[in-house]
């Protein structure tokens, strides 16, 4: 059996014929004929250069093949070869960048192997920005989400792209570069952000994303930092600093374009950006869809709760919400998992739909009380999670983001 390799390539169907890859292309991978641009997969070093300056995005194919596709053949075309909707993530290129792969990795492990993205969502654009050609963004706001004294200090932080073209759909990541190096005398390593904010920025057409950071703090005893450099890098930032940024990456944990999708978006902490990315471009895209957000969203407390008094306005038309705290004075510790049960008058006959989007995203742990929900909930409605489980994912239907 031969084994896969990767492969750049451009579609016919989009490209302008501008010839600003070719002009890029520092190992001259690039070339054209009367007909196409086309990448020579035995030059192509996986670079990035020509990725970001593209105007349209018909340079942005990666596909992974049994044998690379010839100069010929591409010239050729009229348009891409079909192509399976999982195979950029079953390529591994999600991601270019070594520390972001790995990260994208590990976090969509429990969305089980093959990884697909709901049938109905955008084309994402990924890996536009490495860390050999960041882009640069502007720290436009910083603003505290918990209260002082509160035991977590989580921060909605803005980022604008100026007149860099950072084109982002809701679910999907970026990295920060953390200025400086570790202990080791290396660069530290990149760190992945959810996205919080809709396709069309903070405020409808402004060319910005926001992030939903937490501070971690844990030191070693000497005092020294052991975890949450780039945390406190990020939630340190200066409105006006500037910050290099990569990305942008994860093209599976996406939203279903369709209105007649019900999500349902279970979450704890800052696991809730994305979610809040999806709320938002319902509000905005589709505020009347048939289907509806509903939303399972765990923290300590309100205050703990990034985004609880934003969430009160959010109209219940649009979205189901069920807020599940585990320490409040004088009450049982209850987690999503519990409340999800509790609502499996609603949750079984979605299960039962086609249409039906299930997103986990937050801490590890909990996956597995979701899971035994959706179980309990699966018996008694008459379905097989496991059975439903597998056809989901296989369908693009069910993803979890776990950390
Ligand atoms: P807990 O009070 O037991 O820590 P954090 O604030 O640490 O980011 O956590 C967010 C929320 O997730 C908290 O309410 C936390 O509860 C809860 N949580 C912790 N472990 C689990 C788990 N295994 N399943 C579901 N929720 C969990």
């Amino acid at each position: 059996m031969t084994a896969a390799v990767k492969q750049h390539l451009i579609d016919p169907a989009v490209c302008i014929r501008c010839n600003t890859c070719e002009a890029t292309c520092p190992v001259g991978a690039v070339t054209h004929d009367a007909n196409n641009y086309v990448v020579d997969a035995s030059k192509c070093q996986f670079c990035m250069d020509c990725v970001s300056p593209c105007p349209t995005g018909s340079i942005n194919h990666f596909v992974e093949v049994a044998k690379p596709y010839s100069l010929a053949d591409q010239y050729s075309w009229t348009e891409l070869p079909p192509e399976d909707a999982s195979t950029e993530a079953a390529a591994g290129v999600e991601a270019f960048d070594e520390d972001a792969a790995a990260l994208l990795a590990d976090a969509h492990k429990g969305s089980g192997g093959k990884v697909r993205r709901p049938p109905s969502a955008s084309d994402p654009r990924i890996n536009l920005f490495s860390r050999r050609n960041p882009a640069e963004a502007t720290v436009t706001g910083n603003l505290r989400l918990t209260p002082e004294g509160a035991s977590s200090d989580i921060r909605h932080i803005i980022l604008d792209f100026g007149n860099t073209s950072f084109p982002v759909l809701e679910g999907q990541s970026i990295g920060i570069v953390i200025p400086g190096e570790g202990a080791n005398g290396r660069p530290h390593a990149l760190r992945l952000f959810s996205i919080a904010s809709p396709r069309d920025g903070e405020r409808p057409n402004t060319n910005n994303l926001s992030l939903t950071v937490k501070r971690v703090a844990e030191k070693k005893p000497d005092g020294t930092e052991l975890r949450g450099v780039a945390s406190n890098y990020v939630c340190d930032l200066k409105q006006g600093e500037k910050v290099k940024v990569v990305g942008p990456f994860g093209s599976t944990f996406l939203m279903p374009d369709d209105p007649e999708a019900d999500i349902i978006m279970i979450c704890t902490g800052t696991g809730s950006a994305p979610f809040r990315g999806f709320t938002e471009r319902r509000r905005r895209s589709t505020p009347n869809a048939k289907g509806k957000l509903h939303l399972f969203f765990g923290a300590r407390s309100p205050q703990e709760l990034p985004y609880f008094g934003p969430l009160q306005k959010v109209p219940k038309t649009l979205l189901d919400q069920e807020l599940v705290f585990s320490r409040l004075a004088n009450k049982p510790k209850e987690y999503v998992q519990d409340r999800m049960r509790k609502r499996s008058a609603d949750l079984g006959p979605l299960l039962k739909r086609a249409t039906t989007h299930i997103y986990v995203c937050g801490l590890r742990g909990m996956e597995a009380g979701v899971e035994a929900s959706f179980d309990e909930i699966c018996q008694a409605y008459g379905l097989d999670w496991p059975q439903l489980r597998a056809a989901m994912r296989e369908s693009g239907h069910y993803h979890v983001e776990t950390y």
